[in-house]
């Protein structure tokens, strides 16, 4: 059986974010709105039910993920995490900062695209994960990982690596360079295998268009986790928090002809659920008709907490 648990299911900032002041923000601080419930940022956690975790990205909001599911918590011996690795899909602050808390000398691995792994390089920062006991290792675009427990044994999870549509991290852009010099590496998508049953998930946090190839990829899939960020493509400009577009920022919108809905309608995936919600989405509203509308299409809207087993 293969579990998954997500850690956070906000995109970058989390809801509420800390500037902001959105009807969305503001419903996510006042307890007493139950139907807009604070979320923290981008990861998932997968595991074989062996003791040991993965991460699929590292959110800033870590520590609380952490704390918030005891089963990433520390709890034999005086120094121990179950957090055997780390899966990055791009180099966003929100899938990359939680890194930074993992500091300390605990062994572990974390797997990125080459691309991904230059930058975690080129900050110098990141070398509070002492290499003495955090490994590097990199996946490449189409060859499958195994991966293996803390004594080396493959724990029966294959993870396979492919590019989707997306953009380099907002502090690496080059406003000169087309699509601001993002590569294939940048943006990546896993798709995770139980190899003792063939069960699998794909998990696609990030993606800016569905062309045919992903759409193939995606068919027929027992369950995808999907880049939920925006309901429609000028949000942000709409609910008064920025200028940025959801195409800007590398991330399909929910809805419409040209939506995520739309490009999934007939591809007969199982169970889908949108994770990486902005928090000017109104889908994170209980309450609101976008969040019944995703839901009559045959959507879930993720929550932290939330949990699937394969
Ligand atoms: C994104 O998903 O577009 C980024 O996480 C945005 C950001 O870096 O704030
Ligand atoms: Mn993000
Ligand atoms: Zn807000």
């Amino acid at each position: 059986m293969l579990h998954v648990l997500v850690l956070g299911s906000a995109a970058g900032g989390g809801l509420p974010q800390w500037n902001c002041n959105c009807d969305l923000c503001r419903r996510a601080r006042d307890k007493n709105d139950t139907a807009v419930t604070p979320r923290t940022q981008s990861s998932l956690a997968i595991s074989k039910g062996n003791g040991e975790w993965f991460l699929l990205n590292a959110s800033p909001d870590l520590r609380k993920q952490i704390n918030d599911n005891p089963e990433l918590q520390s709890s034999s011996g005086r120094r121990h995490s179950p957090i055997t690795g780390v899966l990055l899909t791009n180099a966003d602050v929100d899938h990359i900062a939680g890194l930074l808390n993992l500091r300390e000398s605990q062994p572990f691995v974390v797997y990125a695209t080459s691309r991904v792994h230059s930058v975690l390089a080129a900050n110098s920062v990141f070398n509070v994960l002492n290499p003495q006991f955090v490994e590097r290792k990199e996946f490449s675009l189409g060859v499958p990982i195994e991966l293996t427990d803390r004594r080396g044994n493959p724990i029966g999870i294959t993870v396979d690596t492919f590019a989707v549509p997306g953009k380099v991290a907002l502090y690496l852009e080059d406003p000169n360079a087309k699509n601001f010099g993002s590569a294939p590496e940048d943006t990546v998508a896993l798709k995770v295998t139980d190899t003792s049953t063939g069960e699998y998930f794909c998990y696609v946090p990030g993606c800016a268009s569905m062309p045919a190839d992903l759409a193939d990829r995606l068919r027929g899939a027992p369950l995808v986790f999907f880049d939920g960020t925006v309901w429609v493509d000028d949000e942000m400009k709409s609910t008064g928090t920025g200028v940025k577009t959801g195409s800007r920022m590398g991330h399909m919108h929910l809805s419409g002809e040209d939506g995520t809905i739309a490009a999934f309608a007939d591809l007969d995936v199982k169970r889908k659920i949108f994770v990486h919600i902005n928090n000017t989405n109104p889908v994170l509203a209980d309450d609101s008709r976008e969040r019944a509308f995703v839901e009559e299409a045959g959507w879930e809207i993720g929550f932290d907490g939330m949990r699937v087993t394969l």
